[in-house]
């Protein structure tokens, strides 16, 4: 008994899809118990195949179960324009002749779920198909479920697909609306979330490779094909990553920034192809109801990307819990570039900035004592426990370990540089006029 969180993946594994199934593996809090695939951003022969590289990749134990090959009344569209024709990217990977274990997928979920009765979380980042065949088998088994997180849909328009639609719940409306109608013990992450919270320039993106890990650049690599789409069709370069996001939720729920409870049920009209996968959404006050994620925290979903890709937190780590998207922008970034202008001898330094009324957490994530030299401003730094008044001129030593907060309770920014190399003793501070 592993005591960790125990989920279950149900992914139309394209590109996002990808790079969340790598986090949660990665994560070392959560123990994937079992992915299922289906139809949707590519075939699901595909799909089997791009699912069984990444666990391989990750050199995972993780069963794969081959789930459904169609909607359970339309015909499969596939996405293949955004995550390429292999659905990975087509950057030439090995996606061949693996083989997921016997069963199908909606009969394994099933079975699994009902031995572990409210145990199980299951993510849900594709169309709903194997869901509703689950359902379809036995009502009663989807009780078994201890919370159900489902990357789709959406409650400000527009959709992706249509702009009366996001594109899981369009793929298989009909699929949808038996899940909708069944239960609402969901936690909805939308295509309007994902644009809010989960969507970055090519630069911001970027920050995620400092580290050049393998990871981080098979995560690059992967949006060649929604890249070259955008370009093609004049639109603006941006990483949208709705599977990412939901699964930065799942892994960590204090990132949510923003909720509401909403009755919800799937326009699933068979020949109203404008209305097609159109969710009705009535906000009601009744947490009962489905649990939509209106934001995420931007900024501390890239940081847990980062760290899932990388394996520990970027070289020079300050995040904020609340930080708003303009922040994360070069230029306005917590985190400028280490200044090559600020090196004194061997030493290099990097500036950052807290704006008024915001929590941060300082890591000395290098496994070594950083310090940082309050520029100007003042604030409190909460070290083990104790808090402590700061301002311009003070020294906060950073020790390994755990995070230690910072909040900025001036007026002004508190602005900082931090002593990047782990040589640096405090006596040297006098040249740092
Ligand atoms: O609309 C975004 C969703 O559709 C994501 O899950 C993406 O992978 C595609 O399946
Ligand atoms: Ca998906």
């Amino acid at each position: 008994m592993s005591g960790k969180r125990k989920i279950w993946i149900d992914t139309d594994t394209g590109t996002d899809d990808a790079i969340a199934i790598i986090m949660a593996v990665q994560f070392s809090d959560v123990e994937v118990v079992g992915i299922s695939t289906c139809c949707g951003n590519v075939p699901n022969e595909k799909v089997v195949q791009n699912a069984l590289f990444i666990i391989d990749l990750l050199k995972a134990h993780v069963p794969v179960f081959k789930g459904a090959d169609q909607p359970l009344k339309r015909d499969l569209v596939p996405a293949d324009f955004i995550h390429g024709t292999d659905g990975l990217g087509d950057l030439g990977l090995d996606l061949k002749g693996r083989i997921p274990e016997e069963g199908r997928a909606h009969e394994k979920m099933a079975e699994v779920f009902s031995a572990q009765p409210g145990e199980i979380e299951l993510v849900c980042l594709g169309p709903l198909t194997n869901l509703a065949l689950m359902i379809l088998s036995d009502p009663g088994i989807i009780d078994s479920l201890k919370r159900i997180y489902i990357m789709g849909g959406l409650v400000d328009l527009p959709g992706n697909i249509t702009p009366m639609a996001e594109f899981n719940i369009w793929a298989d409306p009909d699929a949808a609306g038996i899940v909708f109608d069944t239960t609402s013990n969901i936690t909805m992450i939308g295509w309007d979330t994902t644009l809010k919270s989960g969507s970055f320039t090519l630069k911001e993106f970027q920050i995620i490779d400092r580290s050049g890990s393998d990871l981080s650049k098979l995560a690059m690599r992967l949006q060649q094909p929604r890249i070259r789409w955008m370009r093609e069709n004049d639109e603006e370069i941006l990483i949208n990553l709705a599977d990412p996001l939901t699964m930065s939720v799942v892994l960590d729920p204090d990132l949510i920034t923003k909720t509401g409870y909403f009755e919800m049920s799937v326009n699933n009209n068979d020949d109203n192809e404008v209305t097609r996968g159109y969710i009705e959404v009535m906000e009601c006050d009744d947490l009962s109801q489905v649990h939509f994620v209106h934001s995420v925290n931007r900024n501390g979903f890239l940081q847990l990307l980062t760290q899932c890709l990388t394996g520990s937190k970027s070289e020079f780590n300050i995040y904020s819990t609340d930080v708003e998207k303009e922040f994360l922008t070069e230029e306005r970034c917590y985190i400028t570039e280490i200044m090559n202008t600020e090196t004194r001898g061997d030493i290099s330094f990097a500036r950052a900035r807290i704006v008024p009324g915001v929590e941060t957490a300082l890591h000395a994530l290098r496994g070594t004592h950083e310090f940082y030299y309050i520029l100007s401003g003042q604030g409190v730094v909460m070290i083990n426990s104790s808090t402590r008044q700061v301002r311009s001129g003070d020294l906060i030593e950073i020790v390994p370990g755990s995070p230690q907060k910072i909040k900025n309770t001036g007026t002004e920014d508190l602005c900082f540089l931090c002593i990047c190399r782990p040589r640096f003793r405090q006596d040297n501070y006098e040249d740092l006029d």
